[in-house]
């Protein structure tokens, strides 16, 4: 039979991450591409306690059916973690539990976009959500993403003269893929330019957590008194992402549309997954746990960077980044991405080219995202040293 697939996915391309993952997919490569958390951290004892209590002390509520909005002891524990701790969440706000960050994505893709509309993002930005908008068709406008930021200016001019736009779409600590983390001007000048101009912003902002460096910005959902911030969290980087908890923030008239939404794809999340996650936010040290990922996550940033800055200084410039996963480096000539990265495939170092990440195919870039929260300590070292032999190859 021939297949007759939908414009929708028919447009879509599959991810430059995975077609790299799949060259690489043998046992000794060095593994800088993806964005995974360190199997190190992983509290698998911890987890097997609660999920066992769980099962011996409420099998039914783990094992039923529950409601699309999510479990409600753990829906009003990030209510007022996320009160206490960022001034997230006003009156009109109300949280959906979802399939990670990422299906907060796609809620308020499905909830906001008609085909054609338009969603100003990073460029750089985040493969799975630029993929997400465009399965709905919508049109891509990127705004290139400096050390501090969303270019303001381009940002103001891409409002004023594109068509239809419905979203602003941002991350603005520890950027995917650039590393770079938003002012707290920026953050300030951007919600104003979406109040002006009507449009709804998308945070998303998986790696907050994540900062080794400096003190924690506000949110841009904390200045939200307007009601046009969607939230999007995650405990995929401080617990486990094979769980898939995350959450929104809305106003409730855009969380009902999203709850329909959610209704229609997967009903709700796993129960024993939400209720997992809800008695280690009640019952464990999470304080105690994050501090410990975030020590081995800047110890294993400061092994790439002295590596980087001993071995390739001569051929990428990077800016470092404060926290969250990635180093986004910049070589210091044209060349095609793709291939220095087959290259360094070629040699089991396992990167992605920057041009998977860019909103549209006519922005270039000449950068290449690493990843050093998933290798050993010994495999920075050896493929930051393979990498050197690359780059002098081009
Ligand atoms: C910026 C960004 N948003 C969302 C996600 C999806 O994360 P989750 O596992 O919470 O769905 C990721 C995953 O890497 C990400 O980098």
């Amino acid at each position: 039979m021939k297949y007759v697939f939908s414009d929708r996915i028919s447009a879509l391309k599959p991810s430059a991450i995975r077609e790299i993952l799949k060259v690489t997919s043998g046992g000794n490569v060095i593994p800088f591409a993806a964005g995974n958390p360190a199997p190190e951290v992983f509290p698998a004892d911890v987890i097997e306690n609660i999920a066992s209590k769980i099962l011996r002390q409420q099998p039914v509520t783990a094992l039923q059916y529950g409601v699309t909005e999510g479990y409600l002891p753990l829906r009003e524990r990030i209510s007022e973690d996320l009160k206490a701790r960022f001034n997230i969440g006003r009156e009109f706000d109300e949280i959906i539990i979802t399939a990670g960050a990422q299906q907060v994505v796609d809620l308020a893709a499905k909830v906001f976009l008609n085909e054609g509309d338009t969603v100003i993002c990073e460029s750089p930005s985040f493969i799975g959500s630029l993929n997400c908008f465009r399965s709905y068709n919508a049109c891509l406008k990127g705004i290139p993403v400096e050390s501090d930021g969303m270019d303001i200016e381009l940002l103001e001019k891409a409002l004023e003269t594109e068509k239809n736009v419905k979203m602003i779409y941002t991350i603005p600590n520890f950027q995917n893929p650039s590393g770079y983390t938003m002012s707290l001007e920026k953050r300030k000048a951007l919600y104003e330019l979406a109040l002006k101009h009507n449009v709804i912003i998308l945070e998303d902002n998986p790696y907050g957590e994540l900062r080794y460096t400096g003190e924690d910005l506000p949110s841009i959902k904390s200045f939200d008194d307007e009601g046009i911030v969607i939230y999007a969290g995650s405990f995929s980087k401080v617990l486990s992402p094979g769980l898939r908890v995350g959450y929104s923030v809305s106003p409730a008239e855009i969380t009902a549309k999203m709850t329909v939404g959610k209704q229609a794809s997967d009903v709700h999340s796993p129960m024993i997954c939400q209720m997992i996650v809800d008695r280690w936010l009640a019952e464990c040290d999470t304080a105690e746990h994050i501090g410990f990922i975030r020590s081995v996550y800047s110890r294993k940033l400061n092994l790439m960077c002295d590596c980087l800055d001993s071995e390739i200084s001569g051929f990428i410039s990077y800016v470092r980044p404060l926290g969250g996963l990635f180093i986004w480096c910049e070589l210091d000539r044209n060349i095609n991405m793709l291939d220095f990265c087959k290259a360094a495939a070629a040699e089991n170092v396992a990167v992605v080219p920057g041009t998977a990440f860019m909103a549209s195919e006519s922005d270039r870039t000449n950068c290449f995202r690493l990843n050093f929260s998933t290798p050993t300590d010994e495999q920075i070292v050896e493929g930051v040293k393979i990498l050197k032999k690359v780059c002098e190859k081009f």
